[in-house]
């Protein structure tokens, strides 16, 4: 059977209030209902995201942001991936450029991935190169960063593993201002080549996701010519009629 298109919303740190929190989870549910061909994640700021996912029904699943380098301990103002599993979230984002931007190293990120898997939590980890050269110095940044995040990940934890390609330079844009999905395609063999690399034939089974201002009018372009089993959607999927209709697009 071939698996559902994936769509994770990330909302970032929005929105500010509990009752838009919980209108915008609802409202996300009723379209994931609308929509049974995807996969919706949901990922929360963390101050929503355990009482939403505890209400949420089992059409959507959540996911958090960013999780621990340890399952616990004196880690001030750290959750751990250990907790988010015991809370009904069962993905989390890891290795997000905003969070690289915040100071996180690829060793820190690898940390993290290895403690997330072992916890139980899929994990959507994030690469993409901050600028283009005409020379293609891009690709060796893209299969040193993958190569240095999964840092030798066993095989084994393959399966917990969805790899979300995010070119730096579109995120936030405006979607006329989005990769083209020809270069997107480029970019997805070229990340599939780099695990097939590591993983041997298990390489293909690790989903890969685009993101970067996606919304209604690009994505199904992105699916089709991109060749990517997902989407990783920001801003537009705080807007539920924009988001309503980026899903029935690829649905
Ligand atoms: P965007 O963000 O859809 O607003 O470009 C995507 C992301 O940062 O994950």
């Amino acid at each position: 059977m071939k698996s559902k298109i994936l769509v994770v919303a990330n909302w970032k740190m929005n929105p500010g209030t509990y009752d838009e929190a919980e209108t915008l989870s609802k409202e996300s549910e009723l379209l994931a209902k609308k929509n049974k061909n995807l996969a919706v994640v949901l990922c929360l700021p963390y101050t929503w995201l355990t009482d939403l996912s505890h209400k949420g029904s089992k059409v959507v699943s959540f996911g958090a942001q960013d999780s621990a380098v340890a399952d616990k301990g004196a880690y001030t103002g750290e959750i751990s991936a250990k907790m988010l599993y015991h809370s009904r979230v069962k993905h989390v984002i890891l290795g997000h450029s905003e969070r690289r931007a915040l100071g996180e190293t690829e060793a820190l990120i690898a940390q993290k991935v290895q403690v997330a898997v072992k916890a139980g939590l899929k994990v959507i980890l994030c690469v993409g190169e901050k600028e283009r050269d005409a020379h293609g110095e891009f690709l060796t940044f893209l299969r040193q960063q993958i190569v240095n995040s999964l840092a030798k990940l066993p095989k084994k934890y393959l399966s917990k593993l969805i790899l979300a390609y995010e070119p730096v330079w579109a995120i936030g844009q405006a979607e006329k201002d989005s990769m083209k999905p020809s270069d997107i395609h480029e970019a997805s063999l070229f990340i599939r080549k780099v695990l097939i690399d590591l993983y041997g034939k298990d390489g293909f089974t690790v989903p890969i996701l685009y993101g970067g201002a996606v919304g209604p009018d690009n994505a199904s372009q992105i699916i089709l010519t991109g060749e990517v089993q997902g989407l990783l959607v920001g801003h537009v999927s705080l807007n539920p009629k924009k988001f309503g209709d980026l899903l029935a697009s690829i649905n």
